[in-house]
């Protein structure tokens, strides 16, 4: 069965001082989703962008789904920022807030659609009571904070246990709204059809797009391997 596959490229790996045009020209080449990566020097050891850029990309015309992987600490006082600023979906590291179901509430109140996101060591256990109000789940394949690692293995082990925790949600409430199942870092052509096959159906992937000459055919080269799965 062809599944909704959504690939969301990371703008950690685009030309920055061209954002705009980066953005529109990934999209136009086959993308769904913007990873919009926001890191603070303090809940990771990098520094990137923040809701006024999220803002530019939609004043430039961006009308595609802009989905913010916060990785800063605290969370709270961002939500609203970002919603302002036209995010689609914020989703942030439970780690890094003190009140995790109230910043869920949080974002979905402000009109957006709500992630957690799980570190390579944290586990689902952890976040089980919250899983069934979330709108997507976050399994990080790398340690956050910067692109071009590689794809930690035992991430594949986790996407099938959450994948199974998922389906058994949706199973008991038919007809209830999804929850999207991402994976971020070390995604690549090569790896991606394994990936999907372990139960993820969106995929965050910085280098293996922007750091091609050719948007258009690295993403193609990845819908292939997905038409497989
Ligand atoms: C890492 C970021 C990722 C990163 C992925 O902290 O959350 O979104 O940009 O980059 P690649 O695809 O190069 O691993
Ligand atoms: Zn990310």
């Amino acid at each position: 069965m062809q599944q909704d596959f959504k690939i969301a490229p990371s703008i950690l790996a685009a030309d920055f001082a061209r954002l705009g045009e980066e953005v529109e020209n990934v999209l136009a080449a086959g993308a769904d989703i913007v990873h919009f990566d926001v890191m603070d020097n303090h809940y990771v050891p990098n520094l990137t962008v923040g809701p006024m850029v999220c803002k530019a990309l939609r004043n430039y015309g961006i009308t595609a789904p802009i989905d913010v992987h916060l990785m800063v600490e605290p969370v709270d006082d961002l939500i609203g920022q970002f919603a302002d600023a036209g995010a689609s979906i914020i989703t942030f590291h439970p780690e890094a807030s003190k009140h995790v179901d109230r910043s869920i509430q949080l974002i979905q109140q402000a009109g957006c659609e709500a992630g957690l996101v799980l570190n390579p060591a944290t586990t689902l256990e952890s976040v089980r009571h919250v899983l069934p109000k979330l709108d997507m789940l976050l399994l990080m394949s790398v340690n956050p904070g910067f692109g071009g690692q590689k794809f930690i293995p035992y991430t594949i082990d986790k996407l099938r246990e959450a994948r199974a925790a998922i389906d058994e949600i949706v199973a008991a409430e038919p007809g209830r709204k999804p929850i999207r199942l991402e994976i971020d870092g070390g995604v690549t052509a090569d790896n991606i059809r394994e990936i999907a096959a372990a139960g993820a159906d969106t995929f965050v992937a910085g280098s293996a797009i922007f750091g091609k000459g050719d948007y258009a055919a690295a993403i193609a080269a990845m819908r292939e391997q997905l038409a497989q799965v």
